[in-house]
């Protein structure tokens, strides 16, 4: 089972992804927890030219190819041959996040962005997508005081430092894809306690898996 953990900066996708693989591992399932961008060797050196915030000359092309070579990269060299030894594969991110950031938030042409994604998925598509939603206010708060506290807010902070309304487009975006291809999105109130985070997020998967 390919899973995919998808939301705005600061949803708590990365504080559920441990808790959420311990569980599963105490039901006895093999599972493999990875990321985009950085879930391959090349993709750990993309993700600094990504997300450094002194990047600031990067253009949407740019992002958007830096992002399809990571995925291509990550999907061939780790995610299938997971999935082929039986594993579960819980992944922060995954082609949801380009629709989301590069497509309502930059505005590429969705169409493309659809070509492009399918090329990179060797189509491959997520069973389940858990969406971490809140309001974007409260997510950057969090995002930047993490930021702040971890030291990483110039060499991880990009797409931190981008206006308000580029993460309400994103959200707006994320709730739209949910909209359309319910049949494999779940939506979690990440606006909650992490531990009812947990829970709702642990329920949707353990519901999945039983079906
Ligand atoms: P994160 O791993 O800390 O969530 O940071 C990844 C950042 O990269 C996040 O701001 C979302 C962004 N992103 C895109 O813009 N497009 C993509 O396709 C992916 C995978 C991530």
């Amino acid at each position: 089972m390919f899973i995919t953990l998808e939301g705005i900066e600061g949803a708590g996708k990365s504080t559920q992804l441990p808790r959420l693989c311990c569980w599963l591992e105490g039901l006895g399932l093999s599972v493999l927890v990875s990321r985009e961008p950085g879930g391959s060797p090349l993709g750990c050196q993309l993700r600094p030219l990504l997300l450094d915030a002194r990047n600031r000359d990067l253009t949407p092309e740019s992002e958007l190819f830096l992002y399809m070579a990571d995925r291509a990269q990550h999907v061939r060299r780790v995610i299938m041959p997971a999935l082929a030894a039986g594993k579960v594969v819980l992944c922060d991110r995954f082609a949801d996040s380009t629709v989301a950031y590069q497509g309502f938030g930059r505005g590429v042409d969705l169409e493309q962005l659809a070509a492009m994604n399918q090329l990179a998925q060797a189509g491959l598509s997520p069973d389940l997508t858990l969406l971490f939603d809140l309001e974007p206010e409260v997510g950057l708060a969090r995002a930047r005081a993490r930021n702040a506290h971890t030291g990483l807010g110039e060499a991880e902070g990009r797409f931190e430092a981008l206006e308000l309304d580029f993460h309400r487009r994103v959200r707006q975006g994320y709730l739209e894809l949910a909209r359309r291809q319910a049949w494999r999105y779940r939506i979690v109130d990440a606006a909650r306690e992490p531990d009812a985070v947990f829970e709702q997020a642990r329920a949707f998967i353990a519901a999945a898996l039983a079906g």
